[in-house]
């Protein structure tokens, strides 16, 4: 099978059983301060887990572009990628476990679908603790599913000793509790589908934990019954709706069907490794340089679609986790004596191979292959230094057991060496880097709270809804203004809400007089002052055209769409959340007003 089938199988199933098709959404998140990328199918419909109704119904299914970044270290081994494709498929407060589960072992084990062996399917469910009962419920339908193909199928004990009657193991919340992914918001306890990809080994036996961890289990589907909200102080609340949110991960699943046993040796990654062995003279079969070709083709993948997406390299947020991928990469192909600038032609193998399936990629390619060359460039020259710099520090540092943070932090600041190159070449070494006072340095000059570990607003994720909210609505308000100081021209052309502020690009051509500022900024305000309410109509897409909404993203509406109106002043078509009133904004101001690209201005905002 190759990934095209796999993709469509999925599809055409879930269409059988009712399900709408929604395209990807972007990798990055629109509009969400809670999160950097998006990590899984379901943040894009968040607000509709939580019970706003969905253009397209309750039933929906598709293949998401996922970037995730926590397991960045574990890059090289079998399975673990920073970019992967999630085929995924969800109820909005209609089916819950019975369907969900017996669709996941219909479309896995049936021959009209995967056809995989139930045998070698084995499964975890929730056990239960002081939050949320254990998934009993879960347990009897898997045996039933089981049981319809003659598998007798026990749950393990407290042991976790898994063999062929013991194939359902109840595991607690670190293992079998989905979400929330911010730090508040919709989650529940999940079944997790593995698959055992060494049948040649004999008889599965042996504690569940072992079995992950030498790779003889690969996880390839998680179904995350999704009833309960995450609130601000760490306690559950059940929601109105009982939602499912399932992930089954593309290139894993494609590793089982082909019988491998790592997402490497599959098509999705084959194109690339063979690029980079033509520029490094290096063979993949080689063990020293397995790892590192691994990682070049996972990370500069990711990279390709992060630029494709909007991000460019830079030292905070996204762009830094962008600049993190790309230096790593070059610094693996510096490991594997590629000379020169290779990340962009690593690049172009990526955009050949996706292209189809992900058009954008083809529309950025200048943008991609550009904003690679320049940060490959860049990192060279101070590499050099850089790499003749940490060789002096790690020698002065012997006796001491430690990179100080002062010396690590000059490594970042002068070299451009982030904390985890700087801590992977000491280690390397044999040496340790005193993190926290790193992390001192770091905060010191204000970059700390906006890197990815750290999350994306000061003000805590408790209120980053409440904030991202208000806004959104100020966007509206200021496309609304923007349109009759600047004309009818100005459409919105981008929009990102970090939670501390907003930033909306826009077709314009010229800079714009601080006149025009701030006749702008009067013009929303004064809407704010006058307190508005917000309206929220439901109606077809023809009716919201012929009313003069606002529309931005094409393609990507239902049959219904909403319209989010200020009375006279801006009505757009738009997902929302909004504030209920503009009186909740507050003071709005324009930060700067600055290009974005060609014939685009890019202006940030705050409501103070
Ligand atoms: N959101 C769930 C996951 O990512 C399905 O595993």
């Amino acid at each position: 099978m190759t990934s095209r089938e796999l993709r469509q199988k999925y599809l055409d199933f879930f269409k059988e059983k009712e399900h709408a098709i929604i395209p990807s959404a972007p990798v990055v998140p629109e509009n969400d301060p809670t999160v950097l990328f998006t990590t899984a199918g379901m943040h894009p419909l968040v607000p509709f887990l939580m019970g706003e109704k969905h253009p397209k119904g309750k039933r929906l299914a598709n293949v998401q572009k996922c970037v995730r970044t926590v397991d960045i270290d574990e890059v090289g081994d079998n399975r673990h990628l920073t970019f992967f494709e999630m085929l995924g498929n969800w109820s909005l407060g209609d089916y819950f476990k019975r369907e969900a589960i017996e669709w996941s072992f219909e479309f896995i084990t049936s021959e009209k679908w995967l056809g995989l062996d139930p045998r070698r399917l084995y499964v975890t469910v929730f056990e239960g603790d002081e939050d949320a009962v254990r998934d009993e419920e879960s347990i009897r339908i898997w045996q039933e599913q089981f049981a319809k193909v003659g598998i007798k199928a026990e749950a393990a004990g407290e042991d976790r000793i898994v063999n062929y009657e013991k194939r359902i193991i109840p595991l607690g919340k670190d293992d079998n509790w989905w979400g929330p992914a911010g730090k508040t918001g919709p989650c529940g306890p999940c079944t997790e589908m593995f698959y055992d990809v060494s049948p040649e080994l004999g008889k599965v036996n042996d504690t569940f934990g072992s079995l992950v961890k030498n790779f003889r289990l690969m996880e390839i589907w998680n179904d995350v019954f999704m009833e309960f909200n995450k609130k601000a102080d760490a306690t559950f609340e059940k929601m109105k709706q009982q939602n499912v949110d399932t992930g089954m991960g593309l290139e894993r699943t494609l590793v089982v069907l082909t019988g491998k046993d790592n997402v490497f040796d599959t098509e999705f990654f084959q194109p690339i490794i063979r690029r980079i062995e033509e520029l490094s003279a290096k063979n993949y079969s080689e063990d020293e340089s397995k790892i590192s070709m691994r990682i070049v083709s996972d990370h500069l993948k990711a990279a390709t679609f992060m630029i494709a997406d909007g991000v460019l390299p830079s030292n905070v947020e996204r762009g830094y986790v962008l600049r993190r991928l790309i230096r790593r990469a070059v610094r693996q192909g510096k490991i594997l004596g590629i000379e020169g600038n290779f990340t962009s032609k690593i690049a172009e193998v990526v955009i050949s191979e996706y292209k189809e399936v992900y058009p954008e990629l083809g529309r950025e390619t200048e943008k991609i292959i550009e904003a690679l060359n320049q940060e490959e460039m860049k990192f060279r020259q101070t590499l050099e230094k850089g790499l003749k710099k940490i060789k002096e520090i790690i020698a002065e540092s012997r006796s001491a057991e430690k990179i100080s943070g002062e010396k690590a932090f000059h490594l970042f600041s002068t070299y451009g060496f982030p904390l985890e190159l700087t801590k992977e070449i000491a280690r390397e070494h044999g040496i340790a880097v005193d993190e926290e006072s790193y992390h001192e340095h770091f905060k010191k000059h204000q970059e700390l709270s906006r890197t990815v570990s750290a999350g994306m607003f000061k003000g805590g994720l408790a209120d980053a809804g409440e904030s991202a909210a208000r806004l959104h609505t100020a966007t509206h308000l200021l496309l609304a203004a923007l349109r009759k100081v600047l004309g009818d021209h100005v459409i919105q052309k981008g929009s990102n809400i970090t939670g501390e502020r907003l930033r909306l690009d826009f077709s314009h051509e010229k800079k714009m007089t601080p006149e025009e500022i701030q006749k702008t900024e009067g013009l929303v305000n004064e809407a704010i002052s006058k307190d508005i309410p917000v309206k929220c109509e439901e109606m077809t897409l023809e009716d919201a055209q012929k009313m003069g909404a606002m529309g931005v993203f094409g393609e990507k509406y239902g049959d219904k769409v909403k319209v989010y109106s200020i009375f006279d002043f801006s009505s757009e078509i738009c997902g929302g959340p909004h504030a209920d009133a503009t009186g909740a904004l507050g003071n709005f101001r324009i930060k700067k007003e600055e290009a974005s690209s060609a014939g685009v201005r890019r202006i940030k905002a705050v409501l103070e």
